[in-house]
């Protein structure tokens, strides 16, 4: 198992934060965001990384993290998202490191409190299709949102004025080899951009997509509101009120 972290975009819903560094940079508590998503991959069992950036001074991602021996690796794997045109184009660029093996992806601006150990355990053993994270939220109409029959995803909705569920799709995301075939499928959103969420509904159509509901707090960190929450979560587990 390898894993992708997806870190361009240009962090729009930040500014002026994000007017001259990149959001993922930006501090949550007592670390740069980034560090939370590759310690997730790390504490998971998994060593080969690779770091999706674009946008401003993605130059200083290297003079951050390096080989990663801050995070007891001996290297990380770089690549460049030119503009802005989805999470599913940053994941593009992943294809040539994947080699077809099967990947966990996690989204820069996400930080959860619990460990994914067990669920790339659970994925190594399902082999194909694709796995998929929920958590129940207050405000749905952010994220990706998931209707569910028992065990199985019918569809994810993008953003949806009325959600169906209020189970939102968090930005973890398990992959077979496929998924790079399915990017190339896919067309550009209202938004202008390469949906994660269209990728998802093309492994529900073929009955590949399995999900597990989270344990322990999500949040993204991509608003004034979700970053300050995603400080003050953290800031909690360091014993500070
Ligand atoms: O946080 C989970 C949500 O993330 C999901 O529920 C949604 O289904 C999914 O579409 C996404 O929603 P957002 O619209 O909030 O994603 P955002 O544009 O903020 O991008 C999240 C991260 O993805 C960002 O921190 C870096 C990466 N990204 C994003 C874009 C647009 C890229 O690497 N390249 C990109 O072009």
């Amino acid at each position: 198992m390898k894993g992708v972290v997806l870190a361009g975009g240009l962090g729009t819903r930040l500014f002026p934060l994000t007017k001259v560094t990149n959001k993922h940079l930006l501090p949550i508590y007592n670390k740069p965001m980034i560090y939370y998503p590759i310690e997730k991959l790390v504490e998971a069992g998994i060593t080969d990384i690779l770091l999706v950036t674009g946008g401003n001074s993605a130059g200083e991602f290297l003079r951050l993290m390096g080989n990663g021996k801050e995070f007891g690796l001996k290297h990380i794997n770089y690549t460049y998202q030119e503009g802005e045109g989805g999470i599913a184009e940053a994941l593009g660029l992943a294809e040539h490191f994947a080699g077809g093996d099967l990947i966990t992806v996690i989204l820069g601006d996400n930080i959860i409190e619990g460990n994914i150990h067990k669920a790339v355990e659970d994925f190594k053993r399902q082999k194909v299709g694709a796995k998929i994270f929920l958590k129940e939220v207050s405000d749905p109409e952010r994220f990706g949102v998931a209707v569910l029959d028992g065990d199985k995803v019918i569809r994810i909705d993008e953003k949806p004025k009325k959600p169906a569920t209020n189970y939102a799709v968090i930005g973890i995301y398990m992959y077979d080899g496929e998924v790079f075939d399915i990017v190339r499928t896919l067309k550009p959103s209202d938004r202008g951009e390469l949906e994660i969420t269209d990728v998802n509904n093309a492994y529900i159509e073929r009955g590949t997509m399995t999900y597990e509901i989270i344990d322990g707090w999500w949040t993204d960190a991509g608003t004034f509101a979700s970053l300050l929450r995603a400080n003050t979560l953290v800031a909690r587990r360091h014993g500070i009120e």
